[in-house]
This record gives C-alpha cells, sequence and structure tokens, in this order.
C-alpha cells in the first residue's frame, strides 16, 4: 500500500508534462545525465529520511517534527519542515492543478477525435488557443480540484490505491505505444542522441539546480508528502528497499515519456524548448496519425490525469491532516477550505499564459509566464531542496543514530552507505548547487 500510495504521488505531471519541456528547455542530454545523478545522490538518500522521519512521527509532517523535536532534545527551528512543506504544498497544487486542466482538456478533445491527421502548425495552435482562453482554463481547473477535494473530503484513499496498481501499470503500456510510434516517425535517433548525449558546454549553474529541482518535484519530495505516507509504513517494512524501487519506477516513465516526445519534435521539425506546451504540441500528432489514436488518446490523456490526481491529493494531505488532528476540524471542512484557497490562487496561474503574462530573466533564463513561472521556480528550485536539505541535516546530523538505526532496521552496509552520503554529499551538493547558482561564488564578477 505504501508503494502504491507513493509511486502514485510521484509519478504524475512531473514525470510526462514537466521532465520532457524542461529537457528540451535546458539542452537535453547534459541535463538529463544531470538530473539523474540528483536522483541518485539527494532523491534517494533524502526519500528514505523522509519515509524514515515519518514512519517514526506516525502523524502529519507539522505534529511528526513537533514529536521528533522533542524525542531528540533538537531545537524548536526544526519544526519549520513541516510549516514549510505546508506552504509548499499549497503553492504547488495551485498551479499542478492549472496544467492537470489542460490534460483533462485533451480528453476531450481526443475523445472529439481532433487529432485525427493533425499537422505540427495546427497542433501548435490548438494548444495556443487553449492557453489563451482564460474561461476554458477556469473549467478544467475547478473540475480538477472539485475532484481533489472530493477525494481528500471522503479520505477514502484505499480505492484510488487499488486503481494505480491497474492505471500505472496501463500508462506504462501506453508510454511504450508512443515510443513504438516514436521509433517509426523518422526522427528517432534525433530524439534518442538529444536525451542520452550529453554536450556538456550546455551545462550551467541554472541548468543544474533546474535538474536537481525536478529531483525533488517528481520525487514528491521535501514538503511532508512523503513524510505521510512514510507514516502508513509498516515497521518491518525496508525504508531502502521501497525507497529504490520508487524512484526505479519514477525515473523509468519519465525517460519513456521523454522517448516518446523527442522524436516527435524532431520528425515534425519543432522546436526543442517549446516550453510548458511541449507534449501538448507533440502528443496529439502521434495520436492524429496511428491506427485507433482516437481511442489511445483519450485513453492516455484519462490516464495522466489520474496520475496527476494521485499527485495532487499528496499535496494537500499533509495540511489537511494536521488541520484534522489539530484544530478538531471535520476533514470535509479541512478539505473544502483547503481546496478553496488553492482554487483560488490558481486563478493567479491562469492568467499568466494571458493577460498577466510577463517576461522576466531568472539565472540568464528568459521566462515568460510570469507567476506561473514564479510559482515553479520559487516551489521546486528552492522551497523544496531547502525542506530537503534540513531533512537530510536532521536525520543525518540531529537524530540520535540510535533512533535511525532502529527506524531503519539495522546498521548493515545499506545504513552505513545511505548515512553516509545523507550525511556528507546529498547536503554539501546541495549547497554547493544553491551557492553557484546565486552567484555567491562569482560575487563581483
Ligand atoms: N511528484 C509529482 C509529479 O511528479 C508532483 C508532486 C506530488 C509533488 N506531491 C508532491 C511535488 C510533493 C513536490 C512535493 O507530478
Amino acid at each position: 500500500m505504501f508503494i502504491l500510495a507513493a509511486t502514485g504521488s510521484a509519478v504524475g505531471l512531473g514525470n510526462i508534462w514537466k521532465f520532457p519541456y524542461i529537457t528540451g528547455e535546458n539542452g537535453g542530454g547534459a541535463f538529463v545525465l544531470v538530473y539523474l545523478v540528483c536522483i541518485a545522490l539527494v532523491g534517494i538518500p533524502i526519500m528514505m529520511a523522509e519515509v524514515l522521519l515519518g514512519r517514526r512521527g506516525r502523524q502529519s509532517p507539522i505534529n511528526t517534527m513537533r514529536l521528533l523535536v522533542k524525542d531528540e532534545n533538537a531545537a524548536k527551528v526544526w519544526q519549520f519542515i513541516g510549516w514549510s512543506g505546508v506552504v509548499a504544498g499549497f503553492l504547488i497544487l495551485s498551479y499542478y492543478s492549472v496544467i492537470a486542466g489542460w490534460a483533462l482538456a485533451y480528453v476531450l478533445r481526443a475523445a472529439r477525435g481532433l487529432f485525427t491527421g493533425i499537422t505540427a502548425e495546427a497542433s501548435t495552435a490548438a494548444f495556443g488557443e487553449l492557453l489563451s482562453d482564460p474561461k476554458q482554463l477556469m473549467i478544467w481547473h475547478t473540475l480538477f480540484m472539485v475532484m481533489t477535494t472530493v477525494v481528500v473530503a471522503r479520505g477514502v484513499k484505499s480505492g484510488l490505491e487499488q486503481a494505480v496498481r491497474v492505471l500505472m501499470p496501463a500508462l506504462f503500456i501506453l508510454l511504450l505505444l508512443l515510443v513504438g510510434y516514436a521509433m517509426n516517425s523518422g526522427g528517432f535517433s534525433q530524439g534518442a542522441a538529444f536525451l542520452f548525449s550529453p554536450d556538456f558546454s550546455k551545462i550551467t549553474a541554472g541548468v543544474v539546480l533546474t535538474a536537481m529541482g525536478h529531483a525533488f518535484f517528481t520525487l514528491s519530495l521535501g514538503m511532508g508528502a512523503i513524510m505521510v505516507y512514510g507514516s502508513y509504513l509498516p515497521d518491518d517494512a525496508s525504508i531502502a528497499k521501497t525507497s529504490v524501487i520508487i524512484a526505479l519506477m519514477d525515473t523509468g516513465v519519465a525517460l519513456l515519456a521523454g522517448l516518446a516526445i523527442f522524436p516527435i519534435v524532431f520528425a515534425n521539425g519543432l522546436p526543442t524548448g517549446a516550453g510548458p506546451g511541449l507534449i501538448f504540441q507533440t502528443l496529439p500528432i502521434a495520436f492524429g496519425n496511428m491506427p485507433g489514436g482516437t481511442f489511445f488518446g483519450t485513453l492516455f490523456f484519462l490516464l495522466l490525469t489520474f496520475a496527476a490526481w494521485t499527485s495532487a491529493i499528496s499535496l494537500i494531505e499533509p495540511v489537511v491532516a494536521w488541520l484534522v488532528e489539530n484544530r478538531r476540524v471535520s476533514r470535509p471542512l479541512a478539505a473544502s477550505l483547503v481546496g478553496l484557497l488553492t482554487w483560488l490562487l490558481g486563478i493567479v496561474t491562469v492568467m499568466s499564459f494571458s493577460a498577466w503574462a510577463f517576461e522576466f530573466t531568472f539565472i540568464n533564463e528568459t521566462k515568460s509566464n510570469g507567476m506561473f513561472d514564479i510559482f515553479d521556480i520559487l516551489t521546486a528550485n528552492i522551497m523544496l531542496p531547502l525542506g530537503g536539505l534540513a531533512m537530510a541535516i536532521f536525520a543525518g546530523w540531529v537524530m540520535k543514530r540510535e533512533s535511525t538505526v532502529e527506524e531503519f532496521g539495522g546498521d548493515g552496509f545499506a545504513y552505513k552507505l545511505w548515512r553516509f552520503v545523507l550525511r556528507y554529499i546529498t547536503p554539501l551538493g546541495v549547497t554547493v548547487v544553491f551557492l553557484k547558482a546565486f552567484g555567491v561564488f562569482d560575487a563581483g564578477s
């Protein structure tokens, strides 16, 4: 159940929508390589730490951190891990829901047969129309937030976890089908080369920060979502094994999505740096030109919506769990309240693609979708890595070694390796990436 819930949280828009588009924007292979290194040296160790904290506390992240701070005689400031997670989850969900709304809109478009025989130009134009129409975006954003709030309000997640068991493999198989299509699209070797042959001249501090931030985002780390699910993990389950399994599945889905999309990009002469619309501009071309495309296209966007749904739930669960524990609010009231606030903030993202768009530069990169990009950078590239860094230091340095050994289930080789990486490599890595990206090392130049 933990693996199903955590996989449901991890696999989502991050893998299928975000990974391909930021890979395209950041030059391909070198970005992918840095991302994989970040998954191994930062993501997996922190996932293990976050699961461990959750299982030891067995409450909402805010109360778990309060309890652990007391048990370990630590300073009160560590409780900020719980609080910043609540804020990050709220901010992320506000734009995540808008993007999930695009997937919903595409379910309908696919089902109406609108992809049939579509050209690259028509597909790009159709996406542009959706983006510039706040009314439509609002409808889909609202629907998605209602879906999410209803599940969280009823607290019936077991049904969804069972669904993950069937629907995730189905999504995986559809991705394989798309990769099969991509192999025959005429752009496969170019697409694969773009993803897997690194051009190291493309690596800048900003690229590394984005790759590291994405490692947190895609594994749902740094804000307490995995901590909540860790609190369900039975005492005898292996934290190390389950974390590695989840990370591998998550990475596999992302790489498949990349392999499905970039061949289409090259075969149709589309720009790799198309931005957040990348999969919505490319995949309709694939579905529109394959036999049974209307059926497969509809199914694909349905499954993508489902994957986004199980992720969205994990984004508000920490705060709802806390409200229910402490404020003695009923679950439906807590979920509705948080859902409503998130929905309201989502309007900012809806408008950021049209009327409220503005350009700005962040670490030498021009961003053109105003507040959407700001929310994304602030959460994925700043808040999640900071939250994760704090968890690594807390589990690696503040907690007593015996506590972590007990929770980990022994101090064999896996434990020693994890502890070493978590204490030295992970915190150093995150800190260096931050300092470098924010220009501390070359101040004055
Ligand atoms: N990991 C999810 C995705 O890739 C998004 C997500 C769900 C998330 N819960 C999270 C990201 C918690 C950060 C923190 O789509």
